[in-house]
């Protein structure tokens, strides 16, 4: 036996008298890690069941915000992170690698992570979709066009119908890839196949995907306003996650020298994380990822914390450009909520205008539309920026609200900021406007299939909202935070 392997086999042994509890090829992790890397987490729903309505109640229209699927991997995160981390490894020679023990694999390991399929919808990413657009049809089936095949009699009356009832159903979706795929996947999942088209671009007659061009200034801030801001930026919010990986990520090079000590002195903090992150994307590409089972539960918490710090900064509640930037998007769904057919109980103005026949139909989503369910498709920033405009996870009866600067120098367990549960790929934001018998019309906010509350606009049954304190409650936010230009022009 040569001293290298000796040395080896002494290594192991040292690390399984430390950590008698641990096994040899993986850590038992009592919480699934895939349910705790925020925005790279596959799509799951983080309740068993979707939140249900009240009593006696039901929906009469919603709008829908929905991140993209999973893809093969984000730009700036292989660029800052991952990518130096895969090189580091691909540069060592096995002889630098475990040979044996949990670890062992990195020997073999091949990453399906790859420079040229960066941002690429993933296999999976679509499969998912899919099965969202069936999820969505099961939960809204009654706001739904009928799946059944116009005669030939009515087809030829198609837009003309006065009443809209023929008009185009429309799916929205920012104009990237991974969000024109997306969508696609969903509109073949939740339409049958002589609507859906066979690639989901929709049949033109009945469902129509809309593409809205990411920068197009007027027309598509509900879609990607931060796109159209040039104040908006990502870099400033790596600094305080820093902080934090600062705390966590030596504790995690600590406990590996004492299991890995030949590699574990190469790694560097953001090696950690790039490790929990390939968890995440090699899952996705592949099925599976050995990066899952060499953390302990306590560490992908610890990432999880890494990661809603950076987004509180970039588009949650501490960047003060977020209600502004969540704004558009729910004035436009406020707007497609207050549609001409609902049983009313308002007359503000729109509303008094939307009761006239409806105009042709424009394009644009806060045009007038006869459709009683919105889908958009768009970005991460996105279902962060509206929560904050709809002020969910701010209770001021909370002890850690989600308005509230993260701690920088320990994890807060029982924080109501969760972004695992907010961006995770698919990830989505429903507002949902139903009418009770006898009882009148209410808005609730859904994120993921869990009611959660809008703060200041609590009134209704069930912790939802009135319709009416929902409209002027709307109003009033969107003059506080209404003023785009000036906030984003860059001076
Ligand atoms: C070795 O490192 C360089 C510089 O980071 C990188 O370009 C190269 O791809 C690495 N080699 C392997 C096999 O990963
Ligand atoms: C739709 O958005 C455009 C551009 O932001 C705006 O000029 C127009 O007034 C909006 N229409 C409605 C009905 O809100
Ligand atoms: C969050 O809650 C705090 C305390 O109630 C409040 O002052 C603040 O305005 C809220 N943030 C937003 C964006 O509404």
């Amino acid at each position: 036996m040569s001293l290298r392997q000796l040395l080896a086999v002494a290594a192991v042994l040292s690390s399984a008298l430390a950590a008698p509890s641990q096994q040899p090829f993986s850590l038992p992790n009592r919480i699934d890690p895939l349910k705790h890397l925020s925005a790279i987490s596959p799509f799951f729903l983080p309740t068993e069941k979707p939140t249900p309505l009240p009593p006696r109640c039901s929906l009469t229209r919603v709008s829908l915000l929905v991140r993209h699927s999973s893809i093969m991997g984000n730009d700036d995160e292989y660029e800052q992170t991952m990518g130096p981390f895969i090189h580091k490894i691909g540069n060592l020679s096995t002889d630098d690698l475990p040979d044996s023990g949990e670890w062992s694999f990195l020997r073999e390991w091949e990453t399906p992570i790859v420079e040229e399929r960066l941002e690429e919808l993933s296999g999976r990413g679509k499969k998912d979709a899919k099965k969202l657009g069936k999820y969505i049809r099961k939960q809204y089936d009654d706001l739904f066009p009928s799946k059944k095949r116009k005669s030939v009699d009515e087809a030829r009356k198609g837009k003309k119908d006065k009443k809209g009832k023929d008009t185009t159903y429309k799916v929205w979706t920012a104009s990237s890839d991974r969000d024109i795929e997306s969508a696609k996947a969903y509109i073949l999942g939740s339409f049958p196949r002589h609507q859906s088209g066979d690639d989901g671009h929709g049949d033109g007659e009945v469902v129509q995907l809309v593409k809205v061009p990411n920068k197009a200034r007027d027309w598509d801030r509900s879609l990607t306003p931060h796109k159209a801001c040039d104040a908006f930026e990502k870099q400033s919010s790596l600094e305080p996650a820093s902080k934090w990986l600062d705390i966590y990520a030596p504790k995690v090079r600590a406990r590996l020298a004492g299991t890995i000590p030949g590699l574990a002195e190469k790694l560097d903090d953001q090696d950690i994380l790039a490790m929990q992150m390939l968890c995440g994307y090699e899952t996705i590409a592949q099925g599976f990822s050995p990066f899952c089972h060499v953390f302990t539960d306590e560490e992908w918490l610890d990432f999880e914390y890494y990661m809603d710090v950076r987004f509180h900064y970039m588009m949650g509640y501490g960047n003060d450009l977020s209600p502004y930037l969540g704004m558009p998007w729910v004035k436009t769904a406020k707007h497609l909520l207050g549609g001409k057919d609902s049983d009313s109980d308002s007359t503000s103005d729109d509303e008094a205008n939307s009761l006239q026949p409806l105009p042709e139909p424009k394009l644009p989503p806060n045009a007038s539309h006869s459709q009683l369910l919105h889908p958009s498709f768009t970005h991460r920033e996105s279902p962060a920026f509206v929560s904050v405009f709809l002020n969910l996870y701010n209770s001021s009866t909370s002890a850690h609200p989600a308005s509230h600067p993260p701690s920088l120098d320990h994890r807060v367990p029982n924080r109501d900021w969760r972004t695992s549960h907010l961006v995770s790929f698919l990830g989505h934001v429903a507002l949902e406007r139903f009418h009770c018998k006898g009882d009148g019309d209410y808005v609730r906010a859904v994120v993921n299939g869990k009611h959660e509350v809008m703060h200041g606009c609590e009134d209704g049954l069930d912790g939802s909202c009135r319709w009416k304190t929902f409209h002027d409650w709307v109003d009033e936010r969107a003059l506080r935070w209404g003023d785009w230009e000036s906030v984003c022009d860059v001076k």
